[in-house]
């Protein structure tokens, strides 16, 4: 149901939104990267709020179409309180614009992941369906974004993503505080590896699943920041071509996706 209050988390509410409504947001983990897609990609930007953290405004993609870039924050529990939010002020479709570590040895740093479906391990998803409803992105969103990929010239893989609750023990790493990992969890990557998952990241799952529920589009590309059949650490020297990659290919299947939609 469409909320014209301010909605307590993320801060604004549907009247602050003006015309022409927008029906389709970019969703990023970090704030930064959220003010990054609305300065640098769009044009007649608003803050719309940077309440606690959750930075979102309100911009025209270059063919005048109106989007959100708004923040997820990190996890599953942060970005199901900003999705219930965010459809309660009009919007349709939601392009996850993240990062994520490789399991596949060919999928190298600066690349992306288009996810087609998670293995959601995620225990937010859990209070929205039944475990075992599937957490599949919607299916033309997600040919936009290999489409919009293709067109940019990005590098892109698409198929299954790990969306896990946990950065450090879920992502099976070891060389962290936590020296104790589960036996459960012990050797994980590699079987995600052979059962052809071909990343990890921490809110795809969710996201999909609440598409599911709602009735909303949603989508997810992820550059690859981290290469797991190699080291547990962040590749810093390739991190920015590939958040740089993802926000190219989501910004580019905005415009082809509002396009086919006003057609
Ligand atoms: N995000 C994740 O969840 N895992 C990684 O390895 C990198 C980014």
């Amino acid at each position: 149901m469409p909320s014209s209050e301010t909605l307590y988390h993320i801060g604004f509410g549907r009247d602050d939104l003006g015309a022409p409504l927008p029906t389709l947001a970019l969703l990023s983990g970090d704030p930064d990267r959220a003010r990054h897609i609305a300065e640098r990609y769009l044009t007649d930007v608003r803050k719309l709020s940077e309440n606690r953290g959750l930075n979102s405004y309100v911009g025209r993609l270059p063919n005048g179409q109106a989007v959100l870039s708004a923040t997820s924050g990190m996890g599953a529990p942060s970005l199901s309180i900003v999705v219930n939010e965010l459809v309660q002020v009009g919007i349709r479709t939601i392009i996850r614009v993240g990062t994520c570590g490789s399991i596949q040895p060919h999928i190298k740093p600066g690349s992306v992941v288009i996810t087609s479906a998670a293995l959601c391990r995620q225990g937010a998803a859990n209070d929205i369906a039944p475990i075992e409803y599937p957490a599949a992105a919607d299916p033309f969103l997600t040919v936009t974004l290999a489409q919009a990929a293709r067109a940019q010239g990005v590098e892109h893989y698409v198929g299954i993503t790990a969306s896990v609750d946990t950065f450090y023990e879920g992502q099976e790493r070891t060389g962290s505080a936590n020296p104790h990992l589960l036996r459960a969890l012990r050797g994980v990557t590699e079987e995600y590896r052979r059962l052809n998952v071909l990343n990890y990241e921490m809110e795809s799952g969710t996201l999909f699943k609440m598409g599911g529920v709602y009735g909303f589009a949603a989508g997810c590309v992820c550059g690859v920041i981290a290469q797991r059949t190699e080291g547990e650490n962040v590749v810093l020297e390739t991190k920015a071509t590939a958040v740089e990659n993802a926000i190219r290919v989501a910004v580019e299947a905005a415009a082809l996706w509002l396009a086919r939609q006003s057609a």
